[in-house]
């Protein structure tokens, strides 16, 4: 045998790239996008406090992080009402999903999630060897009694929902999360990934002890913060659970300009109350669009709107293309029946007219 001598586990793994940035795109193409509407970044940028922060804290680069993220927890212990006990943070929900992972799965242990749902979750399981269980949408909504029927059969140890969901844009409201989480079999842990819950209609955070053993909730920053670059996320759980992710985290994960950044953002709740309203502005902007254009936006809770095209998963992913190659990025659901759509992130006026005279001609391209 010669080196490099994978696992094999790792050697099972397919060599996939889950996903195809936007970069590699623009170099396949050779010319950038004009429109940027595909990652669910929020085109309404961050905080002018946290890059102002950000900028103060470059100089202070040649050194490390604090690895124990002390202010930041504090301060979003007190803006949940929990103790910095509760509270980890790490690069990103993506991240912390993995350390999860890490900490709960072994090979051929049962996950369950719902099937087109949030792929990122999916693969830290597979590169762990979990055995992933999928029950379908109903109606574009993920759906709580089948995937606790999943979970109750198969003994699952994690549960995965996104609660507004990716990439539908739905949500479900607070009592049904809270129900579910009552129903869970007793090995099972929730996984409430909140990524969009900054931007969801009020009543769709349940009030939820943070030391309910069975339960893991997930934050960023990437979304209505504008910080997708920076890749600062953290969860909220009980402390047993929090003080877990000691054993497997990159103590060093989140650097000193990301920690800077996320805390000031977070102080700023005047500036997301202003992206509040420009994501309901735009969110109205874009299904205007949609509909001028004979198709149907779904409702949305997050931010981005997601378009049925009307026919199948062929026809929208060569609108897909069609609007790829007029320099308009956007992406679509992976599975059936998601699939008969196209999902838009929310931008200003400019990307989303771009978007809107990019759509009309490629709905004339396809047919
Ligand atoms: C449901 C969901 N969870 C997590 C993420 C990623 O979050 P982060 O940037 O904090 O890793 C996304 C990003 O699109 C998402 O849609």
């Amino acid at each position: 045998m010669t080196a490099p001598v994978f696992t094999p586990l790792a050697a099972s793994l397919p060599s996939t790239v889950p996903f195809t940035g936007p970069e590699a795109l623009e170099r396949q193409k050779g010319r950038p996008f004009t429109a940027r509407l595909g990652a669910n970044e929020s085109l309404f940028g961050p905080s002018p406090r946290a890059i102002q922060a950000m900028q103060d804290a470059a100089r202070d680069a040649w050194m490390y992080g604090d690895p124990d993220l002390h202010d930041l927890k504090a301060a979003l212990a007190a803006h949940h009402g929990c103790t910095p006990a509760n509270i980890v943070v790490g690069e990103g929900i993506d991240g912390l999903l993995g350390y999860l992972t890490r900490l709960m799965i072994g090979p051929g242990d049962p996950v369950v999630t719902s099937l087109g749902a949030y792929p990122t979750f999916n693969f830290h399981v597979t590169g762990f060897g979990g055995t992933l269980h999928r029950a379908p949408y109903k109606g574009d909504h993920e759906d709580p009694a089948a995937l606790l029927d999943l979970a109750h059969q198969t003994g699952a140890r994690l549960l995965y929902l996104s609660n507004p969901d990716n990439p539908m844009g739905s949500h479900h409201p607070a009592e049904t999360i809270a129900a579910m989480i009552a129903a869970l079999p007793p090995a099972t842990l929730m996984v409430l990934d909140e990524a969009y819950i900054d931007l969801a209609p009020p009543g769709t955070a349940p009030q939820i002890d943070p030391e309910t053993p069975n339960l893991i909730r997930m934050r960023t920053f990437s979304k209505a913060h504008g910080l997708a670059g920076l890749r600062v996320g953290y969860a909220i759980t009980n402390a047993r659970l929090a003080q877990a992710f000691d054993k497997v985290r990159n103590h060093f994960g989140v650097g000193r300009i990301a920690q800077a950044g996320a805390l000031a953002a977070l102080q700023d709740q005047d500036w997301l109350a202003q992206v509040r309203d420009k994501t309901t502005a735009a969110r109205a902007h874009l299904s205007r669009i949609a509909l001028d254009n004979g198709l149907t936006p779904l409702p949305s809770a997050t931010n981005f709107v997601t378009i049925d095209c009307g026919r199948d998963g062929t026809h929208a992913r060569a609108v897909l293309q069609a609007l790829i190659q007029r320099d308009i990025f956007v992406r679509m659901p992976g599975v059936a029946p998601l699939d008969r759509c196209i999902r838009v992130s929310l931008g200003g006026p400019r990307e989303l007219d771009l978007f809107g005279a990019a759509l009309a001609q490629a709905l004339s391209a396809v047919g």
